[in-house]
């Protein structure tokens, strides 16, 4: 089986020589984001691709475009409750193929028209393969440049920050993220080396004080052997959003958890997982470049960095109950019952898959405790984000 696409495993391999063994977290990001070689920046050859049904994972909005309906929905009503603001941005950072803001735009052209003219939609992605299948997806609404705009970082969105909504799906879940395990000698962290042509694990100190703390409030009942990963990314990224941001909201959608549910001391394994064609692998080191990686979310990190910038937590719950306070049963009642859109629509909703992993965190910052139809249902208590945040 191969090991990896040659040039980055060489790539990373060099690294490696020069400086000695790598934190994982290293690893992965070079393994999805090496400028030429990452997984993410490069284009699949065709007929693969990264992202759908016949790629190597698959979203939700490749299953069906009612999330995308069901976001233009909570989007206007976050409009109205800012008091019909001009221009109210929309910022999509991690957009991938480019489909939910397809299905966003065509929705608020086809349904909100007020609310359309006053859209600005900007879309972030690291991946220059990505932003290329972006514009294709995009191509009505490409002469639109007033409607329309691409940034290269999210640091230069807005630097006097403005009005509307950040939104991401699937993105928090491909930062990378450092692995620790608990071995005889404490806490220790996975680093990679690279030896007889093949990469090999290794348990050393951890590689950041910074890791170092975010570990102390999680880590006091965790057994000999438990594995698990911290995505100081993620807090950083939320930190930078909140300054982005001048009156609105962020939403936030992915697999994942409150802290004190990932790091339960009974989830020994942690959460990593490697994607290729549709099946899931827990082996890194094989088909580097060529396979996706990702590990669930701490919602409470991203809510407890949001506080730490006036970017207070409206809700948090799951994909299910987001759609259904949007309304998504008269969207699903209109669908012919039983045929294969009907059937996608539902596997968005379902209870023991989509429904329930994908969760929906909501921050709102410059309003005062607005009340979104998304969080009608909310699964959790009020306070499940807070009672042992790992920030
Ligand atoms: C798993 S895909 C999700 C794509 C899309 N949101 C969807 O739902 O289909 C993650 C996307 O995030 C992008 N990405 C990863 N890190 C990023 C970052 N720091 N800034 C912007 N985009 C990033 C990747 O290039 C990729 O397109």
């Amino acid at each position: 089986m191969s090991i990896g696409h040659p040039e980055l495993v060489a790539a990373i391999a060099s690294e490696i020589a020069d400086s000695g063994p790598i934190p994982f977290v290293r690893f992965m990001e070079l393994a999805l984001y090496h400028p030429q070689f990452g997984y993410y920046m490069r284009s699949p050859e065709p007929p693969q691709e990264r992202i759908g049904r016949r790629g190597d994972f698959y979203t939700s909005s490749d299953v069906h475009p009612i999330l995308g309906q069901a976001l233009a929905k909570q989007a206007e009503q976050m409009y109205q409750l800012l008091g019909q603001p001009h221009p109210f941005t929309i910022v999509e950072m991690g957009s991938g193929k480019g489909l939910l803001a397809k299905h966003i735009l065509a929705t608020c052209e086809g349904r909100y028209h007020s609310f359309f003219q006053h859209l600005r939609y900007v879309l972030i992605d690291r991946s220059p393969a990505m932003r290329e299948l972006q514009r294709r997806n995009l191509a009505p609404w490409l002469d639109r440049a007033a409607l329309l705009t691409w940034v290269d970082d999210l640091a230069n969105v807005a630097p006097q920050g403005l009005t509307g909504l950040f939104f991401s799906n699937e993105l928090v879940d491909s930062f990378p993220v450092h692995r620790v395990q608990v071995t005889a000698k404490g806490i220790e962290e996975l680093w990679v080396d690279y030896r007889d042509g093949k990469f090999v694990e290794c348990l050393m100190p951890l590689s950041s004080d910074t890791v170092v703390q975010r570990l102390r409030p999680v880590s006091a009942d965790w057994p000999e052997g438990y594995r698990t990963e911290i995505n100081l990314r993620a807090s950083e990224w939320m930190k930078q959003v909140a300054q982005q941001l001048d009156r609105g909201f962020v939403l936030t959608i992915d697999y994942g958890h409150t802290a004190q549910d990932l790091y339960r001391s009974d989830r020994k394994q942690g959460t990593f997982l490697c994607y290729f064609q549709q099946s899931v692998n827990e082996d890194p080191f094989l088909r580097v470049g060529e396979q996706d990686m990702t590990a669930h979310v701490d919602f409470s990190s991203l809510a407890a960095a949001g506080e730490e910038q006036k970017l207070h937590t409206t809700g948090f719950t799951n994909q299910m109950s987001f759609l259904m306070g949007l309304g998504v049963e008269q969207m699903i009642a209109e669908l012919e019952q039983d045929s294969p859109q009907f059937n996608a629509a539902i596997h968005l909703l379902r209870p023991n898959g989509m429904g329930t992993t994908f969760k929906v965190l909501i921050q709102h910052k410059g309003i005062r405790q607005p009340v979104l139809d998304g969080l009608q249902y909310k699964p959790f208590f009020g306070s499940a984000l807070t009672t042992q945040s790992a920030a």
